[in-house]
């Protein structure tokens, strides 16, 4: 039993890096040689502890398979040129993932279990976090329900895990969307704001209908009007007008991304107009028509930062023009350069493992 959140290390016997082919990572398929495991039971957390990483044990009855009571988190190590390794603002993705636990009446995750779990981890697994263009380690922290029982109620038992897998591009290819016209990601009052499991296996049919019309995904509008951008599921989503940069506000329907402050921070530090305000799917249509519609561009951890080459909404289909200076290649250029230790961290982003 912790007050004091003792992390407790068992390591493997040998290291499975070598059988990891590193030029050929597909996105979350691949998982490093730890894990972490902390167990919420009698209304405190227990020793965690950090184990190789292989299959947990469950019963068929574990609450999470039945109501979906499980939040996660998504977050990158770095690895600079000299070896150094760093986590891009941890602190945002603890808070972010204690307010997702609130609304799913699951118990808050202390720091050090978070943020000092995911430091011994990374520092242990530091090998699998490769320097190189794009490459990363992706930090996956999540927590299920594991009480076992059928009622409808939440679980007196939770698993908090972090497993991690080495990660080169999300998107493989030019991403289009289709802007929702009919489906829903979210509602007022809902979990949209939280990362809850369920919202992503929500978004997985209509996003296979987008898919198989040859879109890679799906910018959600407003569930009440279906007139205003609220967000793409794996990624925040800004808009170009003319030289003005645009994002929606945040509500209780988009999720607050780490990357989408972090780009909005750039922009102002950059002195480039930016509006944080409703955006309406007919100023783009018009923008897109009149040809000030310059770019759109999705922001996420997995994802980074991700072009839109084109969209349709309804019958309308529109390819964006490619452009010289793009705010899109500015902001990844800008961040990759921060997150791998080439540049000056300004806003304290960068933490050392
Ligand atoms: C992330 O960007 O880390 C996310 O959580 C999105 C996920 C669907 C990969």
């Amino acid at each position: 039993m912790i007050d004091t959140h003792e992390i407790v290390i068992d390591k493997v016997e040998s290291s499975k890096i070598t059988h990891t082919d590193f030029d050929n990572l597909t996105f979350g398929k691949t998982f490093t040689d730890h894990m972490l495991e902390c167990t919420w039971r009698d209304g405190k957390w227990e020793t965690a502890h950090i184990k190789p990483y292989g299959p947990i044990m469950v019963e068929p009855s574990c609450k999470v398979f039945h109501y979906g009571q499980a939040i996660f988190e998504g977050m990158k190590a770095f690895k600079d040129a000299t070896g150094e390794v760093f986590l891009f603002r941890p602190e945002d993705n603890w808070k972010r993932f204690n307010q997702s636990a609130k609304r799913l009446a699951m118990p808050e995750v202390p720091k050090e279990v978070f943020i000092e779990g995911l430091k011994k981890l990374v520092s242990l697994d530091k090998e699998w976090v490769r320097y190189g263009e794009g490459l990363s380690l992706y930090l996956r922290p999540f927590m299920i329900a594991s009480e076992n029982g059928v009622a409808a109620a939440p679980s007196t038992e939770y698993k908090f895990m972090i497993v991690m897998s080495p990660a080169f591009a999300y998107y493989k290819g030019d991403v289009r969307v289709i802007i929702a016209s009919d489906f829903s990601r979210a509602a007022d009052g809902g979990v949209g704001y939280a990362k809850a499991a369920g919202n992503y296996a929500a978004s997985f049919y209509p996003n296979n209908l987008a898919l198989a019309e040859g879109y890679q995904q799906i910018i959600w509008t407003d569930a009440a009007t279906h007139e205003y951008l609220e967000e793409a599921g794996t990624m925040n989503i800004f808009v170009r007008i003319g030289d003005t940069l645009f994002t929606a506000p945040n509500n209780d329907r988009i999720l607050n991304g780490v990357t989408r402050r972090s780009v909005i921070q750039l922009a102002k530090d950059a002195g480039i107009s930016f509006e944080e305000r409703r955006v309406s799917v007919k100023e783009i249509n018009d923008a897109a028509k009149n040809g000030s519609l310059k770019e759109i561009f999705g922001s996420g951890t997995a994802a980074v930062i991700v072009p839109i080459k084109g969209y349709k909404h309804k019958d309308f289909v529109h390819e964006l023009p490619i452009i010289e200076d793009s705010y899109a290649n500015r902001f990844k250029e800008a961040l990759k350069d921060i997150q791998y230790n080439r540049a000056e961290d300004k806003h304290g982003w960068r933490v050392s493992v």
